[in-house]
């Protein structure tokens, strides 16, 4: 499905107005800063994340739809790039120590099974990083979102606004940190490991406040 997500100047003029007068960007360089080792970014989009690692990173991006990678290769002409999707990843299991979602399973269409290929190719101790828009928790926003998705996700090329993306992670057999969680309105930004990892002090490994886990008062 295309729509407006796969139009690069539409979307990267959108996104340019939720980076830097939303205060999305802030969340974009919380959401790369901790990632380490073989990283693997999904849907990529337009690359919007890529110059936020570093020049030394370990960074393989792809994303299902062709014509938003020439922005991203633009973006960053040094990171290899794919063509791929999160329901089918042409990786080795445990091919990689961090997997980074930003704004991306909102549009997977088959989520849980997206996920569990993100566990697969997991080490069996890396991290998932996660910025997403989720499921409202009030009624009337919920219940709003749910009326607007067909229309939404026919124009936007994929997003449902109403997905409830947290329990998606969990079905698909992670578990998310609660310490390093942030949560603003429907926006969220987490850590999460594999069932059965050993667990070792990943609420540093999303956000730079000790203690966190409240509520995110910073924007978005
Ligand atoms: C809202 S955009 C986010 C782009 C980018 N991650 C960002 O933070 O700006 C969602 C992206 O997910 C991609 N996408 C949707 N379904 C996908 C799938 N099954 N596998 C990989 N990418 C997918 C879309 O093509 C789109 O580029």
């Amino acid at each position: 499905m295309r729509g407006l997500e796969q139009i690069p100047w539409f979307y990267d003029t959108f996104m340019y107005l939720a980076d830097n007068l939303g205060g999305l960007g802030r969340w974009r360089r919380k959401l790369v800063g901790a990632t380490r080792g073989r990283i693997l970014e999904v849907g990529c989009g337009t690359g919007r994340n890529l110059p936020l690692y570093g020049d030394d990173a370990l960074l393989v991006a792809f994303d299902v739809h062709l014509e938003v990678l020439g922005a991203a290769r633009r973006r960053a002409p040094r990171v290899p790039l794919l063509v791929a999707s999160a329901e089918a990843l042409p990786f080795r299991s445990g091919s990689f120590d961090t997997v980074v979602s930003g704004l991306v399973f909102c549009s997977v269409s088959d989520p849980v099974h997206g996920l569990r290929e993100v566990g697969r190719v997991l080490r069996s101790e890396g991290r998932l990083h996660m910025m997403e828009h989720v499921r409202a928790r009030g009624r009337l926003r919920s219940r709003f979102q749910d009326w607007i998705q067909p229309v939404w996700t026919r124009v936007t090329g994929g997003c449902h606004p109403n997905r409830d993306t947290e329990s998606h992670v969990e079905v698909a057999g992670f578990r998310i940190d609660r310490d390093g969680r942030r949560e603003k309105g429907t926006m969220r930004l987490f850590t999460a490991l594999r069932v059965g990892s050993v667990s070792v002090s990943v609420s540093q490994a999303v956000g730079d406040e000790p203690g966190g886990g409240r509520e995110d008062r910073s924007e978005p």
